[in-house]
């Protein structure tokens, strides 16, 4: 039982906000957060783009403008977490500009997301519907992690996608 997509999208969301605290936090593994934060944010977004947006869209609760507009802010999250992975290094001084970047980012988008498209699907969309999209979501985000999405060549990649449909 994978639960409710917006439940396990809110999970996520929170998740994102404390590898963000361990990733400034010297005493923490740095590195590893940062890996662990590309992985997961990476196979979220993708995940929300492939089985989510799509079928809040099918069942009219959300209009393809927001999902137009998450799948860009999607883009610009990737862009900056491609910056932070390119220096790499928590010591250097560029890195501390490159997380700043990606965390006002991220918290844009989470903010944006949760009351434009998570709202309306908690309220438009059907608990069984719910769940069945839980479970999609989940898998697509397995498929992500287990096909190391949140390596540095494979974020480079999707930005170039962006670029070139004009996500970016
Ligand atoms: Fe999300
Ligand atoms: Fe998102």
């Amino acid at each position: 039982m994978a639960g409710d997509v917006v439940d396990l999208i809110l999970a996520d969301h929170r998740k994102f906000e404390a590898l963000l605290r361990d990733i400034r936090n010297e005493e923490e593994d740095q590195e590893e957060a940062l890996r662990e934060l590309a992985a997961v944010l990476v196979a979220h977004a993708e995940a929300e783009e492939k089985e989510v947006y799509p079928k809040l869209r099918r069942k009219d609760a959300i209009d393809s403008e927001k999902a137009e507009h998450g799948e860009h802010e999607h883009a610009e999250g990737h862009e900056s977490l491609l910056r932070v992975l390119e220096v790499g290094d928590p010591s250097k001084e560029d890195f501390g500009d490159a997380l700043e970047e990606l965390t006002k980012d991220l918290a844009h988008h989470l903010d944006e997301e949760e009351r434009t498209i998570l709202n309306p699907a908690r309220e438009e969309i059907e608990e069984s519907i719910r769940q069945e999209l839980g479970r999609a979501f989940m898998e697509e985000r397995q498929r992500q992690l287990d096909n190391d999405c949140g390596d540095i060549e494979n974020v480079r990649r999707l930005v170039e996608e962006a670029r070139a449909s004009g996500d970016l």
